[in-house]
């Protein structure tokens, strides 16, 4: 069943044909950002499951889990954890290759950004094919994190994305299809 915050959120997502690469319908939240109810709204379902948890540190993905993670962080009361393309980050860092529905490319996060056994949350605005998250988690497991849940606004079903990640044992919240 749609709901009606799944219908707004929906409403809100710009769709774009053939960007970056000709065959990819790109699905654009700059303009859900933009709107600030539906922005809102977004957050406060993300967070909403893990009221009265104590998370300690919400990983976002470089560039739009940056925008999701600090206000989950914030409202949260948690850390925030970036992951980077590579290149990015100025102390030691992990890195690792990963591919995406459009491209192939590498991340990383500080070496020292997560203290073994910390609780934590990756967010990330949308899931394709999930080879995107899987290296995030990748990357989080060897520091070792805790990693309660992944979460995005979007899952695109079709890519099996959430499935990669379900069967690296990750919970898997998102809000629309
Ligand atoms: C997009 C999106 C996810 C990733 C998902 O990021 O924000 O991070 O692709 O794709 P996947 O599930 O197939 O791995 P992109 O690499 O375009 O970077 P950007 O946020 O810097 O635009
Ligand atoms: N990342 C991977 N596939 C995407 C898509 N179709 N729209 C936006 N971001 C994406």
């Amino acid at each position: 069943m749609t709901s009606s915050l799944q219908m707004e959120l929906t409403a809100a997502i710009r769709n774009i044909p053939d960007y970056p690469k000709p065959g990819i319908m790109f699905r654009d939240i700059t303009t859900l950002l933009g709107n600030p109810r539906a922005f809102r709204r977004a957050i406060d379902e993300l967070v909403h499951p893990y009221a009265g948890t104590k998370i300690d540190k919400i990983a976002g993905v470089e560039a739009r889990g940056f925008i999701m993670g600090g206000a989950m962080a914030h409202q949260m009361s948690s850390g925030f954890v970036p992951i980077r393309k590579k290149g990015k980050l100025p102390h030691d860092t992990v890195r690792i290759a990963y591919s995406l529905e459009y491209g192939v490319d590498e991340m990383e996060m500080h070496r020292d950004a997560i203290t073994p056994g910390e609780k934590v949350i990756l967010v990330d605005d949308l899931i394709a094919t999930g080879g995107t998250a899987e290296g995030a988690v990748k990357l989080l497991t060897q520091m070792g994190a805790d990693i309660v849940a992944a979460c995005f606004i979007i899952d695109l079903p079709d890519l099996g994305g959430r499935k990669k990640l379900e069967a690296l044992g990750v919970n898997v919240h998102t809000l629309i299809e």
